[in-house]
C-alpha cells in the first residue's frame, strides 16, 4: 500500500465548465484516483476554484454582483456539479481562503528571503476610457509569437506563449474595447524564475517517464528566445491576495495583490489545510512536507496542455526556491484539447455541452465513458454526437449492460433468483479465465501508466469476453439438454457481472454500484486472483435482476441534442 498526492488543475470561478474542461483534468485526476482507491492504496485528491485575477472581476461584473459574493455562489454550483459527476475529491477547495492567503504571503516572504524576488518599475496599460490600469486578461491583443488576434494579456490561446499584456500588438481594453491606452509607470514584484533555469533543466531532464506532451512544452519555455524569463506576481487589482511579506507590509506594494497564477498552485497545498480546518482530516503535513512524512508520497497532477508551462516552470520555482522542504510533483500527467463537432468548444459562444447540460440529458457514467475513452491523450479528439451515440450504444449499452440484464434474467426465468448449482467447468471456461487475467493485467498496467484510452480500451475488451464466452455455450441451448451445465455456465456468468463492476468502478462509479447492489455481494475487493475472484458469489447466493443499466440514445435524441448545443458557430 502507498500514498498518493492526486491535484486537478483548479477550474477558474467564472461559470461553469464545459466536457472539454472536465475531461482535460478533473475527471482523468477522478479516474486515476478511485483507481488507486480500489487497489488499496491511500489517496488524498484534491480540487479548488481557481477565484482570483481577472476572470472572477470580470465575470463578477456581468453578474451584477460583488465579487466575493458571486465566487462563493459559483463554488457552490461548480462544487455541486462536480458531485454529479461523481468527482471523489477529498477536498474541494477555494483559492480565495484565508489558507491559501497566508501561505501565499509565505511563500513570498520565503522566495524574497531566497534572493529570487527583485523589484520591478514597469510600464503597464493605462485606460483612459475606463479609468483604470489594464492588467492580464482586460487586454486583448495580437500575440506577438503566432500573430493570433485574441491573445488574452496572459497567455495566447493559440500557441500557448505566456505573455505580458505590454507585448501584445494592437492591445484593446476587454471591458469597454477602447484603444486609448497609455504607458504608465508602475512597480511590480518579479519571481526570477531565471535563476532556477539550470535546476529545473536538470529536474525536467530526470523526468524520463513523464509524457512527451509534458516535458516537450516544459522545455520549449525553458528554452525560449533567452531562455526562461522572469515573471511578474504582482498585480494592480482590488481583488486577490494582498501582497505582503508574510504577515509584514511590502514597502511599495499597497493597494496590489498577488497575480492569480502564483497563489493558485499554491491553493494545492492551501486546500490540503482547508481539509484538516473543515475536520475532514487531522494531518496535512504529511502528504506536503517531505520532513513531515511527505517524502514517501507519491504526487500526480493532472491538467490541461496550457497549463504545462506554469506547473512545470512557475509553480516548481515556487516551491524549490522557498528553500523549505514542500513536496514537488512527481509526475505531470496534461492533456490535449478536445474540439466540438467542427470546431472548438466557446464559453463565450455558449457552443458545446457544459457540464450541467451534460447531467441535465444523461446520467454521469455516459459522459465519464465517452470522454474518458476518448481522451486526447496523444493528440486533440473530438466529440460528435454520431461518436457519442455509437460509442454508448455498443459499448455500454450492447456489450456491458446487456450483457448484465441477459445473464440475471436468464437466471431467473430458468432457475431462481440465486446462483445456480450444478455442472462443472471444463477446457472452455479454463480459456476464459486465462483470458480475462491477460486483459485484465493489461487494464491494471495502463491504469498505473495512466494512458487512459488505452485502460478504456482493454476494460471494453474484458466486456468482450464475456458476450464472446455467452455467445458461444449458448446456455439457452445447453439448457435443452443439459440444465447442469447450463447452471455452471449461469453461475459464471454471474461472477463475472461482479467482477466487471468491481473492475469498471473508476469509469462509470454509479452502473458500478448499481451492479454491486443487485448482486447483493461486496465489491471492495479488488479482483488478484481471477479464478477465485469468480467464485465469490458462491451456489446459492441471492441476487436480484438489476433495473436496466444503460439505455440507448435514439437518433432522435441525437438529432435534438445536436441542434440543442450548436450555439453560434463561428
Ligand atoms: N484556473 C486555471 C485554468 O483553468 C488552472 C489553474 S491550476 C493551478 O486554466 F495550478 F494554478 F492551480
Ligand atoms: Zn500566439
Amino acid at each position: 500500500m502507498a500514498r498518493h498526492l492526486i491535484t486537478s488543475a483548479i477550474p477558474y470561478i467564472n461559470g461553469i465548465k464545459h466536457l472539454g474542461n472536465l475531461v482535460g483534468s478533473q475527471l482523468p485526476a477522478d479516474l486515476y484516483a478511485r483507481y488507486l482507491r480500489a487497489r488499496g492504496h491511500e489517496v488524498m485528491f484534491l480540487c479548488a476554484t481557481d477565484e482570483h485575477g481577472t476572470p472572477a472581476e470580470l465575470a463578477a461584473a456581468k453578474a451584477g454582483k460583488p465579487v466575493d459574493e458571486y465566487c462563493a455562489e459559483m463554488w457552490g454550483v461548480q462544487a455541486k456539479i462536480a458531485d454529479g459527476f461523481r468527482l471523489s475529491f477529498d477536498h474541494f477547495g477555494r483559492s480565495s481562503s484565508e489558507q491559501n492567503k497566508k501561505l501565499t504571503q509565505h511563500f513570498a516572504a520565503q522566495l524574497d528571503s531566497q534572493g529570487l524576488i527583485r523589484e520591478v518599475s514597469e510600464t503597464q496599460m493605462f485606460s483612459h476610457t475606463d479609468g483604470r490600469y489594464l492588467p492580464d486578461r482586460y487586454i486583448e491583443g495580437t500575440c506577438p509569437n503566432c500573430g493570433f488576434e485574441d491573445a488574452r494579456g496572459d497567455q495566447c490561446d493559440n500557441c500557448t506563449k505566456q505573455l505580458d499584456p505590454v507585448d501584445l500588438i494592437n492591445p484593446r481594453s476587454t471591458i469597454s474595447g477602447s484603444t486609448d491606452l497609455e504607458m504608465r509607470d508602475t512597480k511590480h514584484l518579479y519571481l526570477c524564475q531565471s535563476k532556477m533555469k539550470d535546476q529545473l533543466e536538470a529536474w525536467i531532464d530526470s523526468k524520463t517517464d513523464w509524457p512527451i506532451l509534458t516535458t516537450s512544452i516544459a522545455k520549449k519555455w525553458l528554452n525560449d528566445g533567452d531562455g526562461l524569463q522572469d515573471r511578474g506576481i504582482t498585480r494592480d487589482l482590488d481583488w486577490g491576495v494582498p501582497v505582503m511579506k508574510g504577515d509584514q507590509p511590502w514597502p511599495g506594494m499597497e493597494g496590489k495583490v498577488f497575480y492569480v497564477w502564483f497563489d493558485a498552485p499554491i491553493e494545492y497545498i492551501a486546500c490540503a489545510q482547508e481539509w484538516v480546518d473543515e475536520g475532514k482530516g487531522t494531518d496535512w503535513e504529511r502528504w506536503w512536507r517531505t520532513d513531515k512524512g511527505a517524502d514517501d508520497v507519491t504526487y500526480t497532477q493532472f491538467m490541461g496542455k496550457d497549463n504545462v508551462p506554469f506547473h512545470t516552470l512557475s509553480f516548481p520555482t515556487t516551491i524549490l526556491g522557498s528553500g523549505e522542504p514542500w513536496k514537488l510533483v512527481d509526475y505531470i500527467k496534461s492533456f490535449n484539447y478536445l474540439n466540438y463537432d467542427g470546431g472548438q468548444f466557446s464559453t463565450s459562444r455558449g457552443r458545446g455541452v457544459f457540464m450541467d447540460q451534460a447531467l441535465e440529458i444523461l446520467p454521469a457514467d455516459y459522459w465519464r465513458w465517452w470522454l474518458l475513452s476518448h481522451a486526447p491523450e496523444s493528440a486533440d479528439s473530438e466529440f460528435t454526437w454520431e461518436n457519442f451515440q455509437v460509442s454508448v450504444n455498443k459499448d455500454l449499452a450492447d456489450v456491458l449492460g446487456n450483457f448484465a440484464s441477459r445473464v440475471t434474467k436468464f437466471c431467473r426465468s430458468k432457475f431462481s433468483e440465486a446462483v445456480p448449482a450444478g455442472g462443472t467447468y471444463g477446457a472452455r471456461e479454463e480459456q476464459l479465465f486465462t483470458d480475462l487475467a491477460t486483459k485484465i493485467a493489461e487494464y491494471e498496467a495502463h491504469m498505473e501508466a495512466i494512458e487512459v484510452r488505452k485502460a478504456a480500451t482493454a476494460l471494453r475488451a474484458v466486456w468482450s469476453l464475456g458476450n464472446e464466452y455467452l455467445q458461444e455455450v449458448a446456455p439457452w441451448t445447453t439448457f435443452k439438454t443439459d440444465p447442469e451445465q447450463a447452471a455452471a455456465q449461469i453461475r459464471l456468468a454471474l461472477n463475472m457481472i461482479r467482477l466487471y463492476a468491481i473492475i469498471s468502478s473508476p469509469f462509470i462509479p454509479d452502473a458500478s454500484a448499481e451492479l454491486i447492489e443487485a448482486m447483493k455481494t461486496d465489491g471492495s475487493e479488488w479482483p488478484t486472483d481471477i479464478k477465485a475472484a469468480l467464485t465469490a458469489m458462491p451456489e446459492g447466493h441471492v441476487f436480484a435482476v438489476p433495473e436496466v443499466t444503460f439505455r440507448k440514445i435514439t437518433d432522435a435524441e441525437r438529432e435534438d441534442w445536436q441542434q440543442r448545443f450548436a450555439g453560434t458557430r463561428d
